[in-house]
């Protein structure tokens, strides 16, 4: 299901679900204004004028609500104003970032791999990873701006660095998740990663997982 949309007035909303009118049965899509909506956040319209089109005042027929893509770009020699957009997103998703230690791990890895994604020129995510050996790509570090997140984005990003893995040659991709990252665990799980270990660490128990790139 796509589920970011452009009303054609120009606002972006969330396509929540599909439900049934009670008394009528009429298909209804249910969603949610991404902005500061004075009147409710959460709408119900009707399926087929949701996917309808609109007369405009020059006679153009338009969709009423048009499905909105992210862009992804793919950086393997990340600039420093690639550093920063993740420095900010990781802000806005962990609460904190550790902008030295971040740059010093990344600075010692070779075949980078960092995928942004943005809505029209603004980031909302971002994933990143680099060559543990020859065949195999380590996944190390990515998310979502919270204001941004269960829009497919992340999984888009998944699928992009798949590919990208599968076009370089490498055969395995790795990645740990702590077990307290459920999304990114389910998310991981519903790609086909396989869990193949845990590793303890001071604070949190660490799952290993790896998808063989075929
Ligand atoms: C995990 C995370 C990256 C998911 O990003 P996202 O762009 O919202 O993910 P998607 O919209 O692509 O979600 C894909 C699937 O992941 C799972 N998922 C995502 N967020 C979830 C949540 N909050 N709870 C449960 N499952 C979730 C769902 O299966 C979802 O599919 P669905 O929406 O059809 O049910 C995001 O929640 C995040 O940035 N979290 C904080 C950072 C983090 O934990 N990073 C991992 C450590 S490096």
């Amino acid at each position: 299901m796509h589920k970011l949309y452009r009303h054609y007035k120009n606002k972006l909303y969330r396509v929540k679900g599909f439900t049934k009118h009670s008394e009528t049965l009429e298909g209804m899509v249910h969603y949610e204004a991404l902005y500061e909506n004075p009147t409710a956040r959460f709408w119900s319209r009707p399926k087929k004028m949701f996917f309808g089109t609109v007369k405009m005042e020059d006679g153009r027929e338009v969709p009423r609500f048009a499905p909105v893509e992210a862009d992804v770009r793919t950086v393997t020699s990340p600039t420093e104003n690639d550093l920063k957009i993740c420095e900010d997103l990781m802000a806005s998703f962990f609460g904190f970032v550790d902008a030295q230690d971040f740059r010093e791990t990344l600075k010692l890895k070779t075949k980078v791999c960092l995928l942004i994604a943005s809505f029209e020129g603004k980031p909302v995510g971002f994933k990143l990873g680099y060559a543990q050996d020859a065949g195999e790509f380590y996944s190390w570090l990515g998310g979502t701006h919270p204001d941004y997140q269960r829009l497919g984005i992340a999984g888009r990003l998944m699928k992009t660095q798949y590919d990208w893995c599968k076009a370089q040659g490498f055969k395995k991709i790795r990645t740990k998740t702590e077990n307290r990252h459920r999304a990114m665990l389910r998310l991981n799980l519903r790609q086909g990663f396989q869990i193949i270990g845990t590793q303890q660490s001071s604070e949190h128990l660490k799952v290993i997982l790896e998808k063989a790139v075929i």
